[in-house]
């Protein structure tokens, strides 16, 4: 019997995730049927409730439904926990719901394993202290940098999220005060989307920093050209930590990693 799972969100349609799923199973032979489901806004848990009556075995979750399925969970991984959000929800047999985050996950992956990046002993810049910001924090300690400050417009909201994780290596800083230059710099603001970069020095930027930023599109981002004229070392967007964190909803639902190397040469923008 095909097992089914989708992508919710709101909007859906331009979602490449049932691209990338049914790359992943044709590797493995499985048999799944992935779709997007758009979401109404205000329908959420009558929405999870109908994909779950209907058998789906689990979903991704995108904008802007990750915080609030992430209250509505009672059981979730660390990962969910600490980053406020869920992307990946499991419907067991037995009719409970478990939820998992694996934005974090994807984007270490794509950093150490397709780039080459090592995190550890690094001192790591990561620009927002929005959702997106906030699921990576965890995975990025784990690879034991040697500083990660958080910068972000607002600072008491990076203070905040220095306090909530309390590790030694974390500190939070004003965007315009932050000293580099950096190891990796990595953009969780959503400043691309309206073309502009967070305010931080040139000279945050040396010949050997790494610029990621999450977003990505068919063009660079405002931060990926910002990056490119700094002449970074590398500059990368977020497309390998869509197939990344991709790879990993899948192993959690069908307990096998799949290659990620392939897709994501040949579906990146
Ligand atoms: P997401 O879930 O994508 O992280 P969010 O929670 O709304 O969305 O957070 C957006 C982040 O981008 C915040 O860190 C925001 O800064 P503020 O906390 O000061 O609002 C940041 N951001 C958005 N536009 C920005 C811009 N033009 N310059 C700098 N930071 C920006």
């Amino acid at each position: 019997m095909t097992d089914k799972y989708a992508v919710i969100g709101n909007p859906i349609a331009h979602s490449k995730s049932p691209l990338i799923h049914h790359a992943f199973a044709e590797q493995f032979g499985h048999d799944i049927e992935y779709t997007a489901e758009l979401i109404p806004i205000e329908a959420l848990e009558a929405g999870l409730d109908t994909l779950q009556k209907k058998g789906f075995k689990g979903l991704n979750v995108t904008v802007p439904f990750k915080e609030q399925v992430w209250q509505s969970l009672s059981k979730k991984s660390i990962h969910a926990t600490t980053a406020s959000a869920v992307n990946t929800i499991t419907f067991n047999s037995d009719g409970s719901r478990y939820g998992d985050n694996t934005d974090g996950i994807g984007l270490c992956q794509d950093l150490t394993q397709n780039h080459h990046i090592d995190l550890a002993g690094k001192r790591i810049l990561l620009l927002g202290a929005g959702g997106a910001a906030r699921g990576v924090i965890l995975p990025l300690l784990s690879y034991k940098p040697a500083e990660l400050i958080i910068a972000n417009r607002t600072i008491s909201k990076a203070h905040h999220l220095v306090n909530l994780f309390d590790n030694e290596v974390l500190s939070a800083s004003e965007l315009e005060q932050v000293p580099g230059p950096f190891d990796i710099i990595i953009n969780a603001t959503s400043a691309s989307l309206n073309g502009e970069i967070p305010p931080i020095p040139d000279s945050s930027v040396s010949a050997h920093t790494n610029c990621y930023d999450m977003m990505y599109g068919t063009a660079d981002t405002a931060f990926i050209q910002w990056a490119k004229t700094r002449t970074a070392a590398k500059t990368i967007n977020g497309f390998g930590m869509l197939v990344e964190q991709a790879a990993e909803s899948y192993r959690i639902w069908r307990g096998v990693k799949p290659q990620t190397q392939n897709i994501i040469k040949h579906l990146r923008y």
